[in-house]
């Protein structure tokens, strides 16, 4: 057993606790770079710099959001006033976490399908960060639909991955947030994608426990089940909810403290939407709590407003403020479409 059980037990119920999710802004340089571009905003270090540190100042943000997911450039940064970027959480009350995969690169053998990469070393970067105070991690791997793919090398190698992973995580006291996402991307349909993510939980849930990962300090973050962007039936929410919830149930321990989802290109809104109509029908059926640890689903309306500008940080702040609360509510199982219309000072 880890040394740091205690503390990864503790660390991992606080990240799931009642009303809050976790909040991702571990964008690569390349990733916040393009969003960044699309909006014109200058592809600087500086300007990244600036951008998290909007995030990490708004106002009573941890009301809903109980730790970030921090890149590796901005867990070394610090605020315009020199204040390091971990301790501007630590004083908002805010967990700090960090991505440690370097990227999903494409898996040999198999076209089209991907293996995330960053084992080498890994123990060494945990204890890195672990040191400047992050309390739990992140590792995404990424599974594609298509014909025929996914293949079984693809599963099974990124399974193997995220278990490595999650063991050398926990050797370190770091939580393993185990994220992996199929993707919405393709024309298939929702129970094609129902079939996928079981096959796929079913292999790391066999990985994890083979690699002998504590599955009460960990955190599950996985995709929805729902239908493709181009598939021509689209389910409806109560659909994705039922159907999300029952390959969760028939795959995830309950010793799992937590599930926070990705948002995975759905639209704000929907995402909240899925979110809040699993916990309103199915929450008391599930041992784990709900929740969600979306990056775009939060900010988005946030970072269109900022476009780069300093004059337009508080309003900026209020609409991530805004969109955090409408998914703490969801995750409650409280949220209302009315709410989506609250004014927000801007
Ligand atoms: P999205 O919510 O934008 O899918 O991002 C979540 C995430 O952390 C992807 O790795």
């Amino acid at each position: 057993m880890s040394i740091y059980a205690d503390e990864m037990r503790q660390t991992a119920q606080a990240m799931v606790a009642p009303g809050k999710g976790i909040l991702a802004m571990d964008e690569s340089n390349a990733t916040c770079n393009k969003r960044f571009a699309k909006l014109g905003i200058p592809t600087t270090e500086e300007r990244r710099r600036a951008y998290r540190e909007l995030i990490l100042t708004t106002p009573n943000l941890s009301e809903f959001i109980s730790g970030a997911i921090l890149y590796d450039e901005t867990i070394r940064q610090s605020s315009q006033a020199g204040v390091p970027f971990t301790q501007v959480m630590q004083n908002a009350g805010m967990i700090v976490g960090i991505k440690v995969d370097t990227g999903a690169k494409d898996l040999a053998a198999c076209p089209g399908e991907k293996i995330t990469e960053g084992l080498d070393g890994l123990r060494e970067r945990i204890a890195e960060y672990y040191q400047m105070g992050a309390r739990f991690a992140k590792w995404r791997a990424v599974i594609t639909i298509g014909e025929p793919i996914p293949s079984p090398t693809c599963i099974e190698t990124n399974a193997h991955a995220l278990a490595r992973y999650a063991a050398l995580c926990q050797e370190g006291g770091l939580v393993p947030i185990v994220e992996p996402e199929v993707l919405i991307d393709g024309n298939h349909s929702i129970e094609r994608c129902y079939e996928v993510t079981d096959q796929t939980l079913q292999a790391v849930f066999t990985q994890l426990r083979l690699q002998k990962v504590a599955f009460d300090q960990m955190i599950l973050k996985p995709s929805m089940v729902i239908s493709g962007l181009e598939c021509p039936v689209q389910a409806t929410v109560d659909q994705v909810a039922e159907m999300t919830i029952q390959v969760l149930r028939n795959n995830v321990p309950a010793s799992v403290p937590g599930i926070a989802f990705l948002s995975g290109g759905q639209s704000n809104q929907r995402s909240t939407e899925h979110l809040n109509t699993m916990n309103v029908k199915y929450g008391a059926l599930c041992p784990w709590r709900v929740t969600f640890s979306y990056a775009r689903a939060i900010q988005q309306p946030a970072l269109e407003y900022w476009a780069g500008h300093d004059a337009n940080i508080p309003a900026a702040q209020q609409l991530l403020y805004h969109r955090a609360k409408l998914n703490g509510s969801a995750s409650l199982g409280k949220y209302d479409p009315a709410m989506e219309k609250q004014t927000v000072l801007v």
